[in-house]
């Protein structure tokens, strides 16, 4: 017998996952989280899953399925009757007919937009992505060893981006380029003349253009308009949504990818290989909640719209604070420069000083340094006594 320790290895992709990208970022809300735990009282505004509980018709739906067995293997792509949900949403909100063999069906987001990216792009392939951008895409692109060409989006131009700033960020090794609209952290609306503009500037470059239109569902004055139904051809366009923030179903895990067959073709490869399909009583109760939403996601838009308004409110009596409306999502960004110059620092002498948690600009890129996020899923109990401690800090900041 060989009593030699076993030194393991590791892949490359493990160790290039390997310690948190944005580790700097999240130490705020790690510290804050550690705080609740000693029983300390603090207000929780780093996070952005949805306070709100899953409807009860809909979780109503995922049991009455489990209890008829609809708890064994499902086809890769997902179940007929889920992606024709998805191509009926689709179908209403663009002026194309999307058929179910232009949707997958992924376990979230997240898997949808690494999915997508898997079947597209090869290692040291170019990718241009929207900055400030949401923490989970560095780890995605970094797995997948993708070139990442930053398009900066401004805050003098409420960090929308713009025509030239995305096409500025494209060169000859860029094979793809990706959106968020409406965007997280910013809650930015990218307008249809633009979408319009890229999607025919990139069909004639030989370039995709993917979409995360995870907030898609909470636009608060204006419309949400997808890229699938601004774009005058349809052969380079992928758009990305799910539940998670629109029927507070993040811990379902429930997400879509809407492409031309080809694309699904692949993801169907691509699925089969890693996840082999996703719960059936999770895509009844998903299909369910989507062909029946207008009351409940309606609902919870007025309840974010409503306390996006009182936090601005408040806001505006915090001398030295600006912050940008959000036009949706769930988020608002402060501006806090004129009390500190690093963002990071400021986060972490609020929680100290105040027992607030709000998560640092730079964590969504160069665009947003200078700034936190404060997140909108609480009750406006929460919010309000969030808000009194942020002005009470600005005030006093010791
Ligand atoms: C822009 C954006 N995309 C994707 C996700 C992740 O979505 P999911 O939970 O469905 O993976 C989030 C979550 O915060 C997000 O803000």
């Amino acid at each position: 017998m060989n009593n030699k320790p076993f030194h393991g290895t590791f892949s490359s992709l493990a160790l290039r996952l390997d310690g948190d990208v944005n580790a700097r970022a999240w130490a705020v809300h790690e510290r804050a989280l550690a705080m609740r735990r000693r029983g300390d009282n603090v207000v929780l505004l780093s996070i952005g899953d949805p306070d709100f509980r899953t409807p009860d018709p809909i979780i109503d739906n995922a049991v009455s399925h489990m209890r008829v067995g609809r708890t064994h293997y499902s086809p890769a792509l997902g179940e007929l009757n889920l992606r024709r949900a998805v191509a009926d949403y689709e179908t209403r909100v663009s002026p194309y007919s999307c058929s179910a063999e232009n949707v997958a069906i992924f376990p979230g987001v997240t898997n949808a937009i690494y999915s997508v990216l898997a079947c597209l792009l090869n290692a040291g392939d170019g990718i241009v992505i929207v900055e400030p951008q949401y923490v989970g895409y560095p780890p995605i692109t970094k797995a997948l060893q993708l070139k990442v060409q930053l398009a900066c989006a401004h805050s003098n131009n409420a960090f929308t981006p713009g025509y030239d700033d995305i096409i500025a960020a494209i060169n000859d090794d860029t094979r793809l380029v990706f959106l968020n609209t409406p965007a997280n952290p910013t809650g930015a609306i990218i307008d249809k003349s633009t979408l319009a503009a890229l999607a025919d500037y990139c069909l004639q470059r030989n370039i995709w253009l993917v979409c995360d239109e995870v907030y898609s569902m909470f636009t608060y004055e204006k419309k949400h308009v997808s890229l699938r139904s601004a774009a005058a051809c349809l052969d380079n366009i992928v758009v990305i949504d799910g539940l998670s923030k629109s029927h507070a179903m993040s811990g379902w895990r429930m997400g879509w990818a809407v492409a031309p067959e080809s694309v699904i073709h692949h993801l169907g490869n691509f699925s089969t290989m890693s996840m082999f399909g996703c719960p059936q009583f999770i895509q009844d109760a998903a299909a369910f909640a989507l062909n029946n939403d207008e009351y409940y996601v309606n609902e919870m838009r007025d309840r974010y719209a409503k306390r996006r308004d009182a936090v601005c409110r408040r806001l505006d009596d915090v001398p030295g604070l600006s912050y940008l409306r959000p036009e949706a999502g769930m988020f608002v960004m402060v501006d806090v420069r004129a009390h500190c110059a690093d963002d990071t620092e400021f986060a972490s002498r609020l929680l100290d000083a105040q027992g607030v948690s709000v998560l640092p600009g730079s964590a969504f890129g160069q665009a947003t340094e200078g700034h936190v996020r404060l997140s909108l899923v609480q009750t406006m109990d929460v919010l309000m006594d969030g808000c009194s401690r942020l002005q009470r800090f600005c005030s006093d900041p010791t």
